[in-house]
C-alpha cells in the first residue's frame, strides 16, 4: 500500500508521473514516465538550472541581470484602461517591437476571463505562432496535464474550473530566441492588463521569462519556487517551464509540490 490515495495517484499519473509503492507523500520522489520532446521553445533552451547543492552549471554563469520590464511605465500605459476587446485589437495589431515583422499570428491568450488561476508562460514557439494559441506544442500537452492533475483546465469550463494562459511576449521571437529586455518591457503592459481583467485568485509564472516579468527577479527559478510571492496583490507560485520538464524530467516531482503549494494557497485565501 503507497502513501497516497487513490485521488492522489489519479492526480499524479494525469500529470505522467508515476508513484512507486510505499512511497510517502512527503518524499514522493514521483518518477516521471513521459518522454522527452524535442525542443522547440525559449524556455527549453534557457532555464536555468535548479538550485542544487553539488550543481556544477554546464553553461557560463548568468551575466549582469538585464533590464527589467518597466512597471511604473506599464501602469502608466494607455493599455491599463483597456476591455477585454480592446485589448485584444491592441494585441493584434501592435508594432511596438521588431517581433511585429516576423510573426504569423500574435498569440494573445485563452481562458475564462474570469479564471480563478491564471497560467503565465514565456512567448510562442513555432505552432503558437502558426495557431495563434498558446502552448498548444508539446510543452503544451504537459501544461495540459499538469492542469488536469489539479482538476482544472483549458477547455471550456467554470471560473473555478477553466484557467486563463498567457505569455509575457504576445509574438514568436525568431527562431525562439530568448526575449529581449525591450521586447518584455513592450509586452508588459498586455500581460498587466490581462492580470488586472482576469483577476485571478492566484499566478503560475512558469519559466524564467515569466518571473522576470511579473516578480522583476532575476533569480533562478530553484531560488525562487517552494514560496508565495506577490504581484500586486495576488500570489504568484513560480515553477518551471513545461518544456524545461520535458527536458528535465527529475524536476517534475518539484512542478508537482509547486502545483499543491498552489493548491494550498487558494485553498487558504478562499473566502469563508
Ligand atoms: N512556451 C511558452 O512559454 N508559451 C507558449 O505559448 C508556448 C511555449
Amino acid at each position: 500500500m503507497s502513501g497516497w490515495d487513490e485521488r492522489q495517484r489519479a492526480m499524479l499519473e494525469a500529470m505522467g508521473l508515476r508513484v512507486w509503492q510505499n512511497a510517502a507523500p512527503a518524499q514522493a520522489p514521483a518518477v516521471p514516465n513521459v518522454p522527452a520532446a524535442a525542443a522547440a521553445t525559449p524556455a527549453e533552451r534557457s532555464e536555468p538550472p535548479p538550485a542544487r547543492p553539488a550543481a556544477s552549471p554546464a553553461r557560463p554563469p548568468a551575466a549582469a541581470p538585464p533590464a527589467m520590464p518597466l512597471r511604473n511605465a506599464a501602469a502608466a500605459s494607455p493599455v491599463a484602461q483597456m476591455g477585454w476587446d480592446e485589448l485584444r485589437a491592441a494585441v493584434a495589431g501592435c508594432r511596438a517591437c521588431t517581433l511585429c515583422e516576423g510573426r504569423k499570428n500574435t498569440v494573445f491568450g485563452v481562458g475564462n476571463e474570469q479564471a480563478q488561476w491564471m497560467i503565465v508562460g514565456e512567448a510562442p514557439g513555432e505552432q503558437e505562432d502558426q495557431q495563434g494559441e498558446p502552448f498548444v506544442g508539446p510543452a503544451g500537452k504537459l501544461l495540459d496535464n499538469m492542469l488536469r492533475a489539479i482538476q482544472l483546465r483549458r477547455a471550456p469550463g467554470t471560473p473555478e474550473q477553466q484557467v486563463f494562459i498567457a505569455n509575457t511576449l504576445k509574438c514568436r521571437p525568431p527562431r525562439n530566441r530568448n526575449p529581449e529586455p525591450e521586447e518584455l518591457a513592450q509586452c508588459a503592459p498586455y500581460l498587466d492588463r490581462q492580470i488586472a481583467l482576469v483577476q485571478p485568485r492566484i499566478i503560475l509564472a512558469m519559466g524564467r521569462f515569466a518571473v522576470q516579468s511579473l516578480l522583476q527577479s532575476n533569480e533562478a527559478i530553484g531560488r525562487l519556487r517552494g514560496r508565495v510571492h506577490d504581484y500586486q496583490g495576488i500570489p504568484v507560485i513560480v515553477t518551471y517551464h513545461p518544456a524545461y520538464l520535458l527536458r528535465n524530467l527529475v524536476d517534475k516531482a518539484r512542478a508537482w509540490e509547486d502545483l499543491c503549494l498552489a493548491l494550498d494557497t487558494v485553498e487558504q485565501r478562499r473566502p469563508r
